[in-house]
């Protein structure tokens, strides 16, 4: 198909949560075990088609540690979507989202952040297979619709499961809000 003549659009998607729940393995084609905290930010895009247009993500990947998160207000400024991340496994990462959630509303300075589009990512739900989780479903969807029905998406980075069905509703979800 032909999709040079149609619309072409550039969304900026910033992923945050706690050190060592994903995010930089949700990013990466390739899987690796091998744990690597992420310095700073950095970026990846993906390109997706969204109905019929097709649209380019460009996603920051943060730091989860404080002591090497030192991105400013300019940073989340523009921001067409963030991404929240949690690990099922890890009660901790999911008591923290308030925090995350909360300071993006303050960092990016938002017009309107009832209306902004988030999305919650429940991620290696492959962990033990499935029998170490520590945060049902139900539990996370009940957070979801406190902060505004956000869509909830359970993935593993690992073995690839719902990633690229997040993604697409980023996408889609992030265009809508252009
Ligand atoms: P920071 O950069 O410190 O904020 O951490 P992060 O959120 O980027 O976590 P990262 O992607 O580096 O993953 C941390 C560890 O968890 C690594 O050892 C990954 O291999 C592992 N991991 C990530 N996703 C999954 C998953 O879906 N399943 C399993 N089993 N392990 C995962
Ligand atoms: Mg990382």
């Amino acid at each position: 198909m032909d999709i040079s003549h149609k619309k072409r659009t550039l969304l900026k998607v910033i992923l945050l949560g706690d050190s060592g729940v994903g995010k930089t393995s949700l990013m990466n084609q390739k899987f690796s075990q091998h744990y690597k905290a992420t310095i700073g930010a950095d970026f990846v895009t993906k390109e997706l088609q969204v109905d019929d247009k097709l649209v380019t993500l460009q996603i920051w990947d943060t730091a989860g540690q404080e002591r090497f998160n030192s991105l400013g207000a300019a940073f989340y400024r523009g921001a067409d979507c963030c991404v929240l991340v949690y690990d099922v496994n890890a009660h901790k990462t999911f008591d923290t989202l308030n925090n995350w959630h909360d300071e993006f509303i303050k960092q990016a300075d938002l017009n309107d952040h009832e209306a902004f589009p988030f999305v919650l990512l429940g991620n290696k739900v492959d962990v033990d297979g499935g029998n170490s989780r520590k945060v049902t479903e139900k539990k996370a969807r009940e957070w979801c619709a406190s902060r505004g029905n956000l869509p909830y998406f359970e993935t593993s980075a690992k073995e690839g499961y719902n990633v690229d069905e997040a993604f697409l509703n980023v996408a889609k979800i992030a265009s809508e809000n252009e």
